[in-house]
């Protein structure tokens, strides 16, 4: 850092150390608020993909949450249930699963959450589609 008056160059230390204490807090140097804040959503839904993974709820509700016998398609839960129906179903587990809220953590099941209310495609199902058309519409 060489040229500048005193007082620019002091401005400029201040503002570096402004920075940095900024990068620590955020653990990032991304300067967009918005960006982070996608980024880190991002995140978390992944994580929950990968605690999807490892708890074995891929067992019955198959690989990305496709379905199996042994359990329904998750591709499209996100449209038809809430955060807080998602996180109850996990932690309370209902007719046929088992509950979880003892085997996972809270920011496990709140990844689980976050990646499960992000699907929203509904897988279409082939051709059977004039009885639920018109049901839904
Ligand atoms: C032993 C099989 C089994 C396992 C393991 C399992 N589930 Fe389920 N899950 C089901 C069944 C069956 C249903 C249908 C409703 C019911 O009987 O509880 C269901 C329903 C759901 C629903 C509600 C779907 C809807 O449309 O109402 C969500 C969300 C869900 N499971 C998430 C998970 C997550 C996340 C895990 C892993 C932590 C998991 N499940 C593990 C069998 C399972």
């Amino acid at each position: 850092m060489t040229g500048g008056g005193v007082s620019v160059r002091f401005a400029v230390g201040r503002l570096l150390l402004v920075g940095a204490a900024v990068c620590l807090v955020v653990a990032s140097c991304s300067f967009s608020p918005t960006a982070t804040a996608h980024a880190a959503s991002k995140a978390v839904r992944e994580q929950g993909a990968a605690v999807f993974h490892e708890k074995g709820c891929e067992h019955c509700h198959g690989v990305d949450g496709i379905g199996t016998d042994k359990g329904p398609d998750l591709s499209g839960v996100g449209r038809r249930l809430h955060k807080p129906e998602i996180a109850k179903q996990i932690h309370d587990g209902g007719k046929e699963m088992p509950a979880f809220g003892d085997a996972l953590t809270n920011d496990e099941i709140q990844q689980l959450v976050e990646y499960l209310a992000a699907k929203k495609k509904k897988v279409k199902r082939h051709a059977t589609a004039p009885v639920v058309a018109s049901s839904k519409r």
